[in-house]
């Protein structure tokens, strides 16, 4: 058996028997695929781990940054409560609206605000509104802007606060000092701005699974 189909086995596993699609979850994904989206979300079993974190966090409030068809925001989205609220920034108007049905389906349109346009547009914007600080970020879009990603985070999380990036591995392109790939640098840039910001503390996972061997970065943010 090749390697990753050992990984696509046991995430297969662990999806079935730790983090099950329901029907809301199931339509997510069909219809985002349906409308053309790219199949890039992240799997089962890290989008419960989100969910793990902000329920962790006790989290009123979450910052997503790549809101892609809605997956990872309804799982984040599932650990507020009535009152809590999850902003998500999309730069595809197709996306958001996509994303927009996928969360009115899952019934959580009064808690997720989804803003259309380059994040580094709205999060100048969002922060001019004094929004209570995020007690969770999940930065999973376009990875050559991770850096000023993590430097918004910082200015609209309170301490205590965690900041999740995805894609911080690549397939281990991340330690291969040749690739220069944009992405692959914004990869590395933001490890080692966690690893050498005096406000984050933070560490990075390998995964592999049906998306293949990359990996998240988890940062708390300091007082
Ligand atoms: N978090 C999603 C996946 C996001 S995929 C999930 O796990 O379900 C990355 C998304 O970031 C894509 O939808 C892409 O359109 C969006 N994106 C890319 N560049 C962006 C930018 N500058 N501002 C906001 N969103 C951006
Ligand atoms: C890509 C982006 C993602 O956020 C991801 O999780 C996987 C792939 C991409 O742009 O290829
Ligand atoms: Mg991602």
């Amino acid at each position: 058996m090749s390697e990753s189909q050992v990984w696509d086995d046991v995430d297969a596993y662990v999806h079935e028997h730790l983090a099950p699609d329901d029907d809301v979850l199931t339509a997510t994904l069909r219809d985002s695929d349906a409308a053309g989206l790219p199949p890039i979300s992240v799997t089962a079993a890290q989008g419960k781990l989100l969910h793990l974190l902000a329920s962790l966090q006790g989290a009123r409030n979450i910052l997503e940054i790549g809101t892609l068809g809605g997956y990872s925001t309804i799982w984040m989205a599932r650990a507020l409560p009535a009152d809590g609220r999850l902003v998500t920034l999309e730069y595809s108007a197709l996306h958001a609206e996509v994303a927009g049905r996928n969360i009115a389906r899952a019934g959580l349109e009064s808690l997720v605000d989804v803003r259309v346009g380059p994040a580094l547009e709205s999060l100048p914007r969002l922060a001019d509104e004094n929004p209570p600080p995020f007690d969770l970020v999940f930065i999973d879009a376009d990875k050559g802007n991770n850096t000023r990603y993590l430097e918004w985070a910082l200015r609209l999380t309170r301490a205590g606060g965690l900041i999740v990036v995805d894609n911080v591995v690549r397939g281990g392109k991340v330690a291969d000092p040749d690739d220069t790939t944009e992405g692959v640098r914004g990869s590395r840039a933001a490890l080692e701005m966690i690893g050498s910001h005096p406000r984050l503390t933070g560490t990075a996972i390998q995964t592999v699974g049906a998306k293949g061997y990359d990996g998240f970065a988890l940062a708390r943010v300091l007082a």
